[in-house]
């Protein structure tokens, strides 16, 4: 397959990378790349990439920020930070992914256990998580040429997380059971699913 993975040297990104890298022609990318640079929060840098590279069978997400702050420190501003990056690059990456894909492709983002458990200062990272688990329900249904459309939702990741520490009310999860999840989704006929993992 041939795959495009943004976030590539991300603490889930770059192991999505390492397993994926042997079995696949894997494009990683992200802002600072050399070879591969684009920025999910910038439609143009995200068709500008997408216009180098080859047809593509996958497009996995491993990217996007928000801000971490109790609730009555968040400013609209701060919300908005998450609302560009997190929410609308992975929006604006499925509008414009599903003209690039191969029949079949199939687009894997990533949101976090935050969109149902509760953490403190994490409320800003809930509403971007929660509304991709929205999005990808309802736009799954609208992507044709039999593209698929899934997120992984994983716990904290153990290592950057202490791993004996409940985050959310959950453990944190080994790196390489998130992978298998993401690894999985590429041959499934799964769509319009949100995985989680915690
Ligand atoms: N780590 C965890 O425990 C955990 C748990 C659950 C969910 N998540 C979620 O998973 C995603 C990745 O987390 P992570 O911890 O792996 O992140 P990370 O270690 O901070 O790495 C982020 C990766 O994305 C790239 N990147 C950042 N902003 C970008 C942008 N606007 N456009 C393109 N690439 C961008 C970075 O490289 P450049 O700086 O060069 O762009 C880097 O490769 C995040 O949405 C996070 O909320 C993480």
């Amino acid at each position: 397959m041939n795959i495009l993975l943004i976030g590539s040297t991300g603490t889930i990104g770059k192991e999505i990378y390492n397993t994926l890298k042997d079995k696949h022609t894997v494009y990683g990318a992200h802002r600072n790349s050399d070879s591969y640079p684009i920025d999910i929060t910038k439609p143009d840098s995200i068709t500008r990439l997408f216009e180098k590279l080859p047809k593509l069978d996958a497009v996995i997400n491993a990217s996007g920020t928000a801000v971490w702050k109790p609730l009555s420190d968040l400013t609209t501003e701060d919300y908005h930070t998450g609302i560009h990056s997190k929410l609308m690059g992975q929006v604006h990456l499925v509008h414009i992914a599903k003209d690039y894909l191969n029949d079949n492709g199939s687009i894997t983002l990533t949101t976090g256990i935050l969109a149902e458990h509760y953490e403190p200062n994490a409320v800003a990272l809930s509403l971007v998580n929660g509304a991709l688990h929205s999005f990808v329900n309802a736009a799954s249904h609208e992507l044709d040429r039999g593209i698929r459309l899934n997120v992984v939702a994983p716990g904290a990741i153990a290592g950057d997380f202490p791993k004996d520490q409940k985050f959310a009310g959950y453990f944190p999860v080994q790196i390489n059971e998130v992978i298998k999840i993401y690894e999985y989704i590429l041959t499934s006929t799964l769509t319009g699913q949100t995985l989680k993992v915690y």
